[in-house]
């Protein structure tokens, strides 16, 4: 199939080797995940999704704080793996925290009492939307990435380092960076499975 936006779907993969050799810069890089985060589609066009998008040494520092928990909780004779994991999320050049704003969510769930029980569901699928958004783009720019959720573990010290409203609850995060491996071909299941097509 031809189609330039199936094409950058498929450039979109899970890449764990992430390293410092991009080329553009931060902000043109912050514009890019901007924009992606405002043209993904919202319940409502509540437009609940946040993101803190940390640079450097700042996402050094956001993984840090994620080792120091894992640390508390991972025995010291299994942690090898779990450093060079987490290391290896900082290796890159930035990692996007996705947040969804709670008094959003609240306020629509006053206005619209009959969609109550939706909202929180809307509220992920839209962030889910929003993280896909700027994953595609991003590997659309040639610029890696993959997402993990250390969520709530570093939660409350990362409120505190970089002031996020109390309002946000942390969703996902998303490391990139150059990508410095070549990634093995994706299986796909049997399209009978997954698909019915009536006409
Ligand atoms: C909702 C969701 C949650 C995921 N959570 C994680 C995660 O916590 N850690 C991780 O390494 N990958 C995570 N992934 C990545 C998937 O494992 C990955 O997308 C999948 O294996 C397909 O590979 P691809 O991304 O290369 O297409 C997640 C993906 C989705 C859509």
């Amino acid at each position: 199939m031809n189609n330039a936006f199936i094409d950058a779907l498929a450039k979109r993969r899970s890449q764990y080797a992430l390293g410092k050799n991009v080329s553009m810069s931060q902000e043109e890089l912050a514009t890019l995940i901007k924009e992606a985060v405002k043209q993904a589609p919202s319940a409502f066009n509540s437009q609940s999704a946040r993101a803190v998008i940390l640079f450097a040494q700042q996402s050094d520092q956001f993984w840090q704080i994620v080792m120091g928990k894992l640390k508390a909780i991972v025995p010291a004779d299994k942690f090898a793996p779990t450093e060079a994991k987490i290391n290896s999320f900082a290796a890159g050049i930035g990692t996007i925290l996705f947040y969804e704003d709670q008094n959003t969510i609240a306020a629509l769930q006053q206005q619209y009492p009959s969609y109550h029980d939706q909202f929180p569901i809307w509220s992920e699928q839209g962030s889910g939307i929003a993280q896909f958004a700027v994953w595609t783009a991003l590997a659309n720019a040639g610029i890696g990435a993959n997402l993990q959720h250390y969520n709530p573990l570093p939660d409350a010290d990362v409120a505190d380092q970089w002031g996020i409203p109390a309002s946000w609850k942390l969703r996902a995060m998303m490391p990139f960076g150059s990508n410095e491996a070549a990634i093995a071909d994706k299986t796909f299941l049997d399209d009978d499975e997954r698909f019915k097509v009536f006409s």
